[in-house]
Formats: C-alpha cells, sequence, structure tokens
C-alpha cells in the first residue's frame, strides 16, 4: 500500500525533535570554558609569544591533535577556510591549475580554491552524498591538479578508491574535515 506523504497528512519519517543548535556547541562545557578562561588571564593569545612560565596553548593543541591523528605535524588556522586555502597553496596549486570538489559541501570547499586563485571543477555525490569515484576519474583532465574531498556530515569518502585515482593520476588529495573531525 502507498503510504501518504508526512505532508498530505501521512505518518511523519522523523519522530525524534531537532537539536537546539549544532551537535558540536553542545559538547561545549566546564573543561573548555576553563581552558579558553586561562588563556585570557594569562594574556598568552599567540602561538610563541606571551608571559613566561606558561606553555602556549595553540603550540599544545597543535601537539595534542597531531598526536591524536598520527600527523607528523599540526598547525592551527583561523578557520577551515584559512586551512584549505593554506593546504592548497602549501600543495603548489595556483593559477590555471584545476581542483575536483565534490558537489555538495559548505560553500567555503570550493571558495578556498577560487580563493588560490584555481580552478573548481565539480564533481557528482554517489548514495552516501560524498565524492563519487567514477566522477573523479571522468574529470580528469591535464590541468588537473587536485581535489578537496569532503566528508560530508560525519560520512567518509571512499578513501581507498581515492587514494588509488589519486596515485594514478598523479593528485594532491586535500580531506575537508571540518563535518568529520574524529570521525571513522
Ligand atoms: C564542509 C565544510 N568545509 C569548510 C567549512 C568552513 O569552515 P570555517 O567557517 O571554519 O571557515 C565548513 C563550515 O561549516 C564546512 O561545513
Amino acid at each position: 500500500m502507498e503510504e501518504k506523504l508526512a505532508i498530505h497528512g501521512g505518518p511523519k519519517a522523523k519522530t525524534t525533535p531537532n537539536l537546539p543548535m549544532y551537535p558540536g556547541g553542545l559538547e561545549i562545557g566546564d573543561a573548555e570554558k576553563k581552558e579558553v578562561l586561562e588563556v585570557l588571564d594569562r594574556k598568552y593569545l599567540f602561538r610563541y609569544y606571551g608571559p613566561e612560565n606558561f606553555p602556549s596553548k595553540v603550540k599544545t593543541f597543535e601537539d595534542a591533535f597531531a598526536a591524536k591523528f598520527g600527523a607528523k605535524h599540526g598547525l592551527a588556522t583561523s578557520s577551515c577556510t584559512g586551512a584549505l586555502i593554506s593546504s592548497l597553496v602549501a600543495c603548489g596549486i595556483g593559477p590555471g591549475d584545476e581542483v575536483l570538489v565534490t558537489g555538495y559541501t559548505f560553500f567555503a570547499s570550493c571558495a578556498s580554491i577560487v580563493a588560490a586563485k584555481a580552478i573548481p571543477v565539480i564533481c557528482e555525490v554517489d548514495e552516501t552524498l560524498t565524492i563519487d569515484p567514477d566522477d573523479i576519474e571522468k574529470k580528469i583532465t591535464p590541468a588537473t591538479k587536485g581535489m578537496v574531498i569532503v566528508h560530508m556530515r560525519g560520512v567518509p569518502c571512499d578513501m581507498d578508491r581515492i587514494m588509488a585515482i589519486a596515485k594514478k593520476h598523479d593528485l594532491k588529495v586535500i580531506e575537508d574535515v571540518a563535518q568529520a573531525c574524529g570521525g571513522t
């Protein structure tokens, strides 16, 4: 039997209430307040410059973050957009280069490519709503230098296939993890 859509008075597909805000914000508690207030109290606002006998919170955070993710280095930036632009430039991507990017994401994934003076090339998503590896292969041209892939809403991209394609075509892969930090 065909069910009536909720909009026509049928049962609602979603029965639980929405969160009152973004999930990360709900995690802010006493521990986070203490860390922030400590920075303000000690007036140590920068990575390497501040009062003596107080460890740089930025450096401490970078080291802890890199260790948690098994990375050699960690570099804090002012925003994810800043991180994406820095990563693209660090990869040597610039004018005339094409960078593949997923069609479903926050606009910064694409805007950062424009800010790096490169050309965004939009790829389709598959049923996971992350970038479709089949479409990546179709969109590669001699001008393609890399890709910004996005683990949307905590769902990981197909990294095995993506890295195999990147290796085959010698492309840089930048992971936009704004929505999936710590996800597996
Ligand atoms: C997937 C994705 N990439 C990048 C960004 C940009 O983050 P920021 O606002 O820190 O620059 C966001 C922000 O929501 C995002 O969802």
